[in-house]
């Protein structure tokens, strides 16, 4: 049984048709990818599943459950974490915080607790704390916890945004173009903290991607989206010898 499957999928915005009948299946651990050109319909795919928008028509099934029309902290609490295109970090508040915030989800030691600092919180705030520390050393970035977000250089913001999408212990990681803007340096470092990420944490990952290297080396298996219907879908040896996708995409405005 796939983790993750998408029947029929189409989404209207007015008249215009961004998603047409798309399909998904993602196995526990794959890493997939989706590519195609500025305005095929990937970031609307992405905030479809996650719940910020409910399909025109179609059904969504994360493991045995329908999560069609949910919220999307209740499919990010059933195991779905993602991460956005634009970069969404809290002006003032540090590294630390940022992925300790994520964790509040899970807490159950209620209001009398939150008043009177029972053991209870106390020891789930401190199991917190330690959990926040271990993602930012995951993705490398927690000799920088106790420093404001905004103040850090683009890549090590990218990793913070990240481990706060690993806080709520997802079985499924959605990447919107994790590398989006990054320097050849940060760029490597990223696909190799996706690597680590995916290794350590056993998790599925789903990204979208503009830079071919990134997709081709890391993706089993890429769909490529053209006018929010798929075109093809393979390995990256059959995505980048499909005639169509190279017609569609690869042959004009990526670097592959
Ligand atoms: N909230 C919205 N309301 C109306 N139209 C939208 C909305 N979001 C996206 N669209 C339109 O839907 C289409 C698909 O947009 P989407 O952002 O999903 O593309 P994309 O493949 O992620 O592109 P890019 O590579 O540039 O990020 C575009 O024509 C876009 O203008
Ligand atoms: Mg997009």
């Amino acid at each position: 049984m796939p983790l993750l499957r998408v029947d029929s999928m189409t989404h209207y915005f007015g008249g215009l048709r961004a998603v047409h009948n798309y399909d998904l299946a993602i196995e526990p651990g794959q890493i997939r990818g989706l590519i195609g050109p500025n305005g095929a319909g990937k970031t609307t795919i992405f905030n479809l599943i996650t719940g910020r928008y409910t399909p025109t028509e179609g059904k969504i099934v994360l493991e045995d459950r329908e999560i069609t029309g949910l919220q999307p902290h209740q499919i990010a609490s059933l195991g779905l974490g993602r991460t956005f295109q634009n970069l969404r970090l809290w002006r003032h508040m540090n590294v630390l915080d940022h992925v300790k915030m994520a964790h509040y989800s899970k807490i159950t030691y209620g209001l009398m607790g939150a008043f009177f600092g029972t053991p209870k919180r106390t020891r789930e705030e401190a199991e917190i704390e330690d959990e926040s520390y271990s993602l930012l050393e995951l993705v490398g970035v927690s000799h920088l916890a106790d420093q404001i977000v905004t103040n850090l250089p683009y890549g090590a913001q990218r990793r913070v945004e990240l481990a706060r999408a690993l806080a709520t212990q997802p079985k499924i990681l959605f990447l919107d173009e994790p590398t989006a803007g990054m320097n050849p340096e940060e760029l490597a470092q990223m696909m190799e903290i996706i690597r680590h990420v995916h290794a350590e944490l056993e998790l599925a990952i789903f990204l979208i991607e503009h830079r071919m290297k990134v997709v081709m080396d890391l993706c089993q298996v890429i769909q490529t989206l053209v006018f929010g219907e798929v075109i093809a879908e393979g390995n990256p040896d059959e995505i980048r010898n499909n005639p169509m996708v190279i017609d569609a995409y690869l042959g004009k405005e990526v670097e592959v």
